[in-house]
């Protein structure tokens, strides 16, 4: 049994990427696994200033919702970011929220990692490109290995992922980590 976390990142209502990892949650419950659905719009996770002072101290000096997460993910086993594509890259929440694992993303490490990503665009260039920028975070991250994508493509509007065969596809990987 394994632990899993998800992130979410878009801010719009029923989401076709919070579908999915809704999809992906029920899949990996199905064969034993907890899942915690973490909420970036719920739970508003400012920008980094760029202080240092996590360096020094070792926490945030930000009083946001920041180190509970970080806790939850060190705790891990597996770790899924769910986004949108905007402009070829990853939502600008979940950018914030990278770049705000900075207190402790030493002890984030040897975990799975599965990408959740929705687009309007058919190719899976727009999931792949947006991926590339989350693979720098992983990079600076111990044994932290991309195990698997869930590729939305194909969503536009809210709704489309349920009608999509990907809505199966997403319970499937997440039954299979
Ligand atoms: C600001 C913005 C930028 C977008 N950029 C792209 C893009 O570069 N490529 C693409 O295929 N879709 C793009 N889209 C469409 C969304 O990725 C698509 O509607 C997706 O299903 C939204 O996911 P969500 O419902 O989880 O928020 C963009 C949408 C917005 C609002």
């Amino acid at each position: 049994m394994k632990k899993v976390v998800i992130i979410t990142s878009s801010y719009r209502e029923n989401s076709n990427s919070n579908v999915l990892a809704k999809q992906f949650q029920k899949g990996a419950e199905s064969t034993g696994n907890t899942v915690e659905i973490i909420s970036l719009k719920e739970n508003r996770i400012a920008p980094c200033l760029g202080c240092n002072f996590c360096q020094i101290h070792g926490e945030c000096t930000l009083k946001d919702k920041i180190n509970e997460i970080l806790d939850k993910i060190i705790d891990c086993d597996v770790l899924v970011f769910a986004s949108p594509t905007y402009y070829y890259s990853i939502s600008g929440s979940l950018k914030n929220f990278i770049d705000r694992t900075y207190a402790k993303f030493r002890k984030i490490k040897n975990k799975d990692f599965y990408y959740i990503g929705s687009c309007s665009d058919t190719s899976k260039d727009g999931i792949d490109r947006a991926i590339d920028t989350v693979k720098g975070f992983l990079d600076c991250l111990d044994n932290v290995k991309l195990k698997g994508v869930v590729y939305g493509t194909g969503l536009t509007d809210v709704g489309d992922a349920k009608y999509s065969p990907v809505f199966k596809k997403a319970f499937e990987i997440g039954k299979n980590i």
